[in-house]
C-alpha cells in the first residue's frame, strides 16, 4: 500500500548537521521529528563492504530512511522516476533522506566505511519494491 504523505516531497534532501565539541573532540546529534522528519523505528548499519559491491537496489512502499556515512565514504545512486541524482556521503554530517519512491543503489564504499541507517519503520520485506519495472509500475501511477 502506498502511502501518500510519501509522495509529496519527490526531491530527495541533504541536512547537514551541526558538529559541537571542543578540545576532546567533536559531537553529532540527531533527533527524530528535529533533525529528520520521521520517527526512527529502526537501526542499521552497512560496513564491511567490499569496494566494488554495489547494494541497495530497492524502493519501498512506506518505509522512509535516512542515510550518514559516519565514517569513510559511499555514493549514492537515487532515481524516482522524475531524476537520478548521484550523492556522495562522505562527512557524518551529511544526512541523505531517501523517500519510499527514491529506488537506491550504495556504491563505492570506502574500506572504513560504515553507513547508519535510520528507519521510520520496522523490517518487513513486503514493504520492499525489489524490482525496478514493479517500481516504475507503482510510482509512475502517483506522477499521473
Ligand atoms: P538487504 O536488504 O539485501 O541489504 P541491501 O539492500 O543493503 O543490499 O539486506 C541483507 C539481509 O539482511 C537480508 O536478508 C534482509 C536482512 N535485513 C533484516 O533482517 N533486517 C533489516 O532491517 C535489514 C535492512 C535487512
Amino acid at each position: 500500500m502506498i502511502n501518500n504523505d510519501s509522495i509529496i516531497n519527490l526531491e530527495s534532501k541533504i541536512i547537514e548537521v551541526k558538529v559541537l565539541g571542543d578540545d576532546r573532540g567533536l559531537l553529532t546529534v540527531i533527533e527524530e521529528n528535529l533533525t529528520i522528519p520521521f520517527e526512527i523505528k529502526r537501526v542499521f548499519y552497512i560496513y564491511g563492504t567490499q569496494n566494488e559491491v554495489r547494494r541497495g537496489f530497492h524502493g519501498h512502499f512506506k518505509t522512509r530512511q535516512a542515510l550518514i556515512s559516519v565514517a569513510g565514504s559511499c555514493k549514492v545512486h537515487l532515481d524516482n522516476l522524475i531524476r537520478t541524482q548521484e550523492v556522495i556521503l562522505d562527512s557524518p554530517q551529511k544526512i541523505l533522506i531517501l523517500e519510499p519512491n527514491d529506488w537506491h543503489e550504495m556504491y563505492d564504499f570506502s574500506e572504513d566505511c560504515v553507513l547508519l541507517v535510520l528507519a521510520s519503520h520496522h523490517y518487513d520485506s513486503e514493504d520492499y519494491i525489489r524490482d525496478y519495472k514493479v517500481f516504475t509500475e507503482v510510482y509512475s501511477e502517483c506522477l499521473k
